[in-house]
């Protein structure tokens, strides 16, 4: 498949930890991806202009810098150590979204004992996240020598390459393998959706601008419920102020229950039962709590 200069693409990760959830947020967002082979570099959307590429998630970056890709998603660390590269900015990020979540730790052998950033000093740390760690050492006054590997980096202390390494860690079964464990944060990620900085057409512009606005309402939905719930009047102001992340409830009249009404309102933040036992205690009465299929913002 030949790049088409009237689709729009995103620069998404093959296969790997953002891969699926990639794939399900744009479902979510109602496109329908055609499924290519198992080799396949692109996808189609078959209703909306919009192909995927399909790459390494390291290659993200450079794809919508370049503007081959004019948008992508992309773990916030590939983005930032792909950035620290730059001497000036050439990728946007327009949004979190929510998954993803890993963070960037140096790590040491479990036998090591009483671990402080001091000890650092002088001892070589592995990494295939070279420009990060090099910030985090040069913020914390650090001076350790940064071993750059492409991958495998856990092998490195085993091997005898470096004392330290510092990699992602989600689960942190990779490090437990290992025999190593984390000793200090160097940066917190999630994927991220980013725009090229490289001038898009109108056209393209559009067509980008309506994706982002169904992603936002994707990702806003994943947490809002819509809440129904009966009242005395006089309990409005305390349940208004427990309902979370809820601005301006409709607020109707209950027909021959005078002094009551009915509270609707849409809440952008979870709903916990607590918030429920709350609401009862604060006067409310047959509370409905309901999953929003869709909303736009
Ligand atoms: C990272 C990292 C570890 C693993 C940690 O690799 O290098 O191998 O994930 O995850 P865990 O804490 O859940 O065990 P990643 O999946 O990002 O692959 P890549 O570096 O090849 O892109
Ligand atoms: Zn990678």
């Amino acid at each position: 498949m030949s790049r088409d200069e009237n689709r729009l693409h995103l620069a998404v990760q093959k296969s790997g930890r953002l891969s699926d959830q990639s794939r399900q947020l744009l479902k979510d967002a109602g496109l329908k991806l055609l499924q290519g082979g198992r080799n396949e570099l692109a996808a189609r959307a078959e209703n909306f202009p919009l192909d995927l590429m399909l790459v390494r998630d390291d290659d993200i970056p450079t794809f919508v810098a370049d503007g081959v890709c004019e948008l992508g998603i992309v773990g916030q660390n590939v983005l930032e150590e792909y950035a620290l590269g730059l001497p000036e900015p050439r990728i946007e990020q327009v949004a979190k979204l929510g998954f993803g979540r890993c963070s960037l730790k140096i790590a040491a052998p479990d036998s090591l004992r009483g671990f402080e950033l001091p000890m650092l000093g002088g001892k070589r740390i592995a990494t295939s996240y070279p420009r990060l760690l090099r910030r985090f050492l040069e913020t914390n006054g650090l001076d350790a020598e940064v071993v750059a590997m492409r991958g495998a980096v856990e092998l490195a202390p085993r091997l005898g390459i470096a004392g330290f390494v510092c990699d992602l860690v989600s689960t942190g079964a990779t490090l437990d393998a290992n025999g190593l464990a984390p000793v200090a944060d160097v940066f917190d990620s999630e994927a991220v959706l980013v725009r090229t900085m490289r001038p898009i057409d109108a056209a393209h512009a559009e067509q980008a601008q309506a994706l982002l606005t169904r992603i936002d309402g994707v990702i806003a939905t994943a947490e809002s419920k819509y809440i129904v719930l009966n009242a005395p009047e006089g309990a409005l102001p305390a349940i208004t102020h427990i309902l979370p992340g809820a601005e301006a409830p409709t607020v109707v009249p209950l027909i021959g229950r005078p002094g009551h009404v009915a509270v609707q309102a849409v809440c952008q933040e979870s709903v916990f039962w607590e918030t429920l036992e709350r609401l009862k205690a604060a006067g409310a009465s047959a509370i409905l709590v309901m999953p929003i299929e869709k909303m736009m913002l």
